[in-house]
């Protein structure tokens, strides 16, 4: 029972010397998905991996793979990446010049269709598009790096976003990343908040099965 939250476990802090034990340890602690971090060095100065990725963790499991497109021009990628598998395709609107038009193909592939909000970017880009939705991505760190601190405005961000697809009437998941820990997930699941990506949090500690739960277990203590 996952209590309507999902722990996406982002594979960026993952020991890649051991990914496939990693992941192992992730799934049996409950980690609802596994997020990817697709970076081009030109949207963020960071570079790191591609649909080979995908292909790889799709072996590992069923379970979805979110795949968060932190690169120009995404829609190069969307054919590669649902042919390797990846269940989720979050671009970031900065990134298109045709948004709709990329979040309709990513549906058209079969792939739930998100949008990734910097910090800096106000959540009117989103509005426009709520209906071409499956997933809003509040991104809680300015992209391109883990183990960043959660900046502070994102609670008041994550609750005009809940507002944002209430009023629309949008089922969309409502994701945060970055900055996720024991400490921070309590205020982002109140704002809410229901989908979670933890990177250093998971996969930094002993033991990343039992890091996922404790994840889970803080989101549901009430702030
Ligand atoms: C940041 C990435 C995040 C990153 C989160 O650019 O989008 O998904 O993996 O890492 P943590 O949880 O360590 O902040
Ligand atoms: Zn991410």
């Amino acid at each position: 029972m996952n209590n309507g939250i999902r722990i996406a476990a982002s594979v960026l802090a993952a020991d890649l010397s051991r990914l496939a034990e990693q992941v192992e340890q992730v799934l049996a602690g409950g980690a609802d998905w596994l997020h990817v971090d697709v970076m081009d060095g030109r949207f963020v100065p960071n570079l790191t991996f591609g649909a080979n990725m995908i292909e790889a963790l799709r072996k590992l499991t069923d379970r979805p793979i979110d795949a968060h497109l932190m690169v120009v021009e995404p829609e190069r990628y969307i054919e590669a990446f649902a042919a390797a598998g990846a269940s989720v395709f979050t671009l970031h609107p900065e990134a298109t010049l045709h948004v709709q038009r990329q979040l309709a193909a990513v549906r058209g592939r079969g792939m739930l269709a998100g949008l990734a909000l910097n910090p800096g970017t106000p959540l009117a880009l989103a509005e426009e598009v709520v209906a071409d939705l499956d997933l809003l991505l509040v991104m809680t760190v300015n992209p391109g790096f883990g183990g960043q601190g959660y900046l502070p405005a994102s609670n008041e961000k994550i609750r005009r976003a809940r507002e944002l697809l209430t009023a629309h009437g949008s089922r969309a998941f409502l994701e945060v990343d970055g900055g996720i820990t024991p400490q921070t997930i309590a205020a982002a699941h109140a704002a809410g908040a229901d989908t979670f990506v933890a990177g250093n949090a998971v996969f930094t500690g002993a033991d990343p099965a039992r890091e996922v739960q404790e994840l889970r277990r803080r989101c549901l203590v009430t702030v």
